[in-house]
């Protein structure tokens, strides 16, 4: 039973809410499938909401597909081959995720038997499960009652109660709202009917208030206009850094890769010969620093957007007759038919700069500038 004090609204309206509009996901244990006994597979949402940080359902959609197609046990996952969940992660973004899930299934399946703790202490115990991690399996997967908030629950939540402290400061608060709002039952629907909410009614612009089951008690909307929240501190704007990357294709089709390394930006993912990535102008984006000496012809300029700088980075390509010997020797480098590249893992950048020298080397959007 919860208790509900005079500021603390209702959550049944939200919950029959749910029953009637939530989004029918490939993880989610719809309301009416759980009246018919079915129940949620925590290896199926663990993996779902380690994928959705940072990234929109839509995106998410095909990459959930693949990995239970191919790892349909968290056993399976923790026998994969790393650089076999590298190159099915590639294209999410933040590669620390990929290879912290791989240890993670590891530890799942060799610590705990192939079955996950259905506490959120037990949970944040497992590599690379953090707070709202744990709390998402915990409340979905297990119905804890267990206080989850993402980005559209903090907009739920900024709205609802009115918050005009800037966001990240207000999270702790935000954080006490949510748990005092968070039911003792169903509390696994309630979460996933926060995120639903905050996905389709109560929008960053334009939100649908005059649908919303939170109408009657939102502070925002009594004051008059909820897109006034949540309020955000002023962004830095991101520095700027440059590099260059080089695109070598040989007469057999074959293009110049390397593995970058294990720790850092991108760590353990495939790319073509890069310099680094500095702020300073110094000639670093110049063919002077290819990995050979050629022809090198400029493919113009790949702007990529990363959380804490934008990247600027130079394209040049050369068309050769064999395979010349690099400046940095073979160690890490390799010549990957330019028919195989779907199958690397390519981080979004590189995709990027290789398109922007072979115009076709990808069949998806993904690569296009
Ligand atoms: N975003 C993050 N986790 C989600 C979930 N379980 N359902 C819908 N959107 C989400």
């Amino acid at each position: 039973m919860t208790i509900t004090t005079p500021d603390t609204p209702s959550a049944q309206p939200l919950l029959d809410w749910y029953d009637r509009h939530h989004r029918n996901l490939p993880w989610r244990v719809s309301p009416g499938m759980a009246a018919r006994g079915a129940k949620p597979d925590p290896y199926h949402i663990w993996l779902s909401e380690v994928m959705l940080q940072q990234t929109t359902v839509q995106a998410v959609k095909p990459y959930f597909a693949r990995f239970l197609q191919r790892w349909p046990e968290v056993a399976d996952l923790a026998a994969a081959e790393n650089e076999a969940v590298m190159a099915a992660w590639a294209g999410l973004g933040y590669y620390a995720r990929a290879r912290n899930l791989k240890k993670c299934a590891e530890a799942v399946a060799r610590q705990h038997g192939g079955v996950f703790p259905d506490t959120e202490e037990g949970l944040k115990s497992l590599p690379g499960i953090g707070d709202y991690t744990a709390a998402a399996v915990a409340a979905i997967a297990f119905n804890r009652q267990a206080a989850v908030m993402d980005g559209n629950v903090e907009r739920v939540i900024s709205r609802l109660y009115a918050i005009d402290t800037p966001l990240p400061v207000a999270k702790p608060l935000m954080k006490q709202k949510v748990a005092l709002l968070t039911p003792a039952s169903r509390p696994g629907d309630f979460a996933q009917a926060m995120m639903d909410l905050g996905a389709t009614i109560c929008t960053p612009k334009r939100p649908a208030c005059s649908l919303c089951p939170f109408r009657g008690a939102c502070e925002a909307l009594k004051l008059s206009d909820p897109e006034l929240f949540p309020v955000k501190a002023a962004k830095k704007e991101k520095p700027v850094r440059q590099g260059a990357a080089f695109i070598a294709v040989t007469e057999d089709g074959e293009i110049l890769l390397r593995r970058r390394a294990e720790s850092g930006l991108l760590g353990g993912m495939t790319e073509v010969p890069t310099t680094g990535w500095t702020a300073r102008i110094d000639g670093e984006t110049s063919s002077a620093a290819a990995p050979f000496e050629a022809a090198w012809q400029s493919c113009g300029t790949v702007i990529h957007v990363f959380t804490h700088f934008e990247l600027r980075l130079s394209i040049w390509r050369t068309a050769i007759a064999g395979r010349p010997k690099t400046k940095g020797g073979m160690n890490d480098e390799w010549w990957e038919p330019v028919t195989n590249l779907e199958a690397q893992a390519l981080p979004t950048v590189m995709k990027k700069a290789i398109a922007a020298a072979i115009p076709r080397a990808f069949k998806t959007s993904k690569g296009r500038p």
